[in-house]
């Protein structure tokens, strides 16, 4: 502390992304556009990870193309994102994380890597399934002929490494005013309203700005010193006195940090599709759809903030749910419900950056391509628990399933680890040569 008493400026903790060399892959970062494609691959057994690896990053004078007419994808995406701007066309590829030692055998495992594993409410009424997938291809662009363009570029590619069936393909659309199919502003739309990250870096907030005094005994309620417990306590004590930021921008929310510098500005993406009972939910009045969300549709604003606890108002809503924050000084959130939603949670929600995009199929039923990109894996599986009710929301709360999945239906999930530039070099022995521009 400097000597006149003032706090020192607060640290900007992912400033990293402008100093270093392995830069994160520049389609991660911006926002969902009108067009998606997200395609998750499932390989051939035995495929051969050179191969897949060169149907990804070679440069197209690779002694051996990836196929006969085909350059690999991320020469291709570049080429055409070059010839196509002012048009948007942004590229993100990434690899299941069961597969990172095929890909990387000579790399440590990052160190908060995790696999998707099916989850299922205490009823067993509502499931996440996990149906894996080896690849993953996420397109956004602002034309949907340069989204197929792509994409169907990387099928080329990959030609006979793919599983008999294994392309599994999902085209989907962002709405004009930006909202999904339950008719909510989300995401992307309107940073104002949600917790979607919309700078690369900050704001910066203080993570425990009520100063070590609040995390003494004679403060908190009984219920939350017994789960607390002596030892959770003197950590909490420890933070506060600490007095940490956090960073809750794009980069910070997304890409790996300075506590796993192998693997510095990769990133984990979450994949689900939704399908969903839109007429269930319409058939609800106003009032009880806004509650489901926890926001209300007209402007987004979250219910309950009034004067109010929206965690005890709304325990089911949607945004009560998915809302987790920081309890540790490197992300990590202890899913303890106390820990969670006492004075010992960080004032900064740990977030995810969501880039989802809704779609209908040949039989008019809608569903939601969920997409979002994380800086530790087990943020998702925090959210996740959460949403399925196997992590209450205060201590002693009952058991519930987020009121969301009433009306929507998990049928699939998996995990990706996205590498960062250099990682996705790697991944071919004969990479593009990486001359500071934007590869894609
Ligand atoms: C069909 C599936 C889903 C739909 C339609 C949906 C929709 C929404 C909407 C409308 C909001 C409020 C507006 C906003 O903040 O953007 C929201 C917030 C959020 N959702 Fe979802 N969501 C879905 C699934 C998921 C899943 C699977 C996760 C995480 C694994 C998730 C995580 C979040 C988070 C973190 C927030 C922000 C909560 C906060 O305010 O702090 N959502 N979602």
């Amino acid at each position: 502390m400097p000597e006149d008493g003032s706090r020192p400026p607060p640290t900007r903790p992912n400033a990293f992304y402008v100093q270093t060399s392995r830069q994160p892959q520049p389609g991660l970062l911006p926002p969902v556009d009108r067009c998606t494609g997200v395609v998750v691959v499932h390989l051939r057994e035995g495929f051969d990870p050179r191969a897949v690896g060169d149907a990804i990053a070679a440069c197209p004078s690779a002694p051996a193309p990836p196929s006969a007419d085909a350059e690999s994808l991320v020469a291709f995406a570049g080429r055409s994102a070059a010839v196509h701007r002012p048009e948007v066309l942004h590229v993100v590829v990434g690899i299941g994380t069961h597969r990172f030692g095929a890909f990387f055998p000579d790399s440590p495992l990052p160190k908060r890597l995790g696999e998707f594993e099916e989850l299922c409410s205490a009823d067993g009424r509502h499931r996440f399934p996990a149906t894996g997938g080896d690849v993953l291809l996420h397109v956004k662009s602002s034309r949907q002929d340069l989204v197929v363009g792509v994409v169907e570029h990387l099928r080329r590619a990959l030609g006979r490494q793919v599983a008999p069936g294994g392309f599994a393909l999902q085209y989907g659309a962002t709405a004009p005013d930006g909202r999904n199919s339950f008719g909510r502003p989300d995401a992307g739309s309107d940073p104002r309203s949600t917790a979607n990250p919309s700078l690369d870096v900050g704001p910066v907030c203080r993570a425990y700005p009520f100063g070590e005094e609040t995390y003494r005994a004679e403060h908190l309620p009984e219920q939350l010193l017994r789960a607390c417990g002596p030892a959770g306590l003197r950590r909490r004590q420890e933070l506060a006195a600490r007095d940490l930021h956090a960073d809750l921008g794009r980069i910070a929310t997304s890409c790996i940090g300075d506590e796993d510098s192998a693997h510095l500005n990769g990133s984990f993406c979450l994949v689900q599709r939704f399908l969903h009972d839109l007429g269930a939910f319409e058939a609800l009045p106003p009032e009880a759809r806004d509650a489901v969300f926890g926001r209300r549709s007209q402007d987004g604003a979250r219910l309950g903030d009034d004067g109010g606890d929206p965690v005890r108002a709304l325990p089911r809503a949607h945004v009560v749910r998915a809302r987790v924050r920081m309890t540790e000084t490197d992300g990590r959130a202890d899913p303890s419900p106390c820990l969670q939603n006492g004075p010992g949670a960080s004032l900064a929600p740990l977030q995810i950056y969501r880039q989802g995009a809704e779609f209908t199929d040949g039989d008019g039923t809608r569903g939601t391509v969920f997409v979002a990109y994380a800086r530790y894996c087990d943020t998702f599986d925090l959210i996740l628990l959460r949403m399925l009710g196997r992590v209450a929301v205060w201590p002693g709360s009952p058991p519930d399933v987020d009121h969301l999945l009433e009306f929507t239906t998990a049928t699939t999930g998996q995990y990706f680890y996205v590498p960062n530039l250099e990682e996705l070099a790697a991944l071919s022995e004969h990479p593009l040569p990486r001359d500071g521009t934007d590869p894609f």
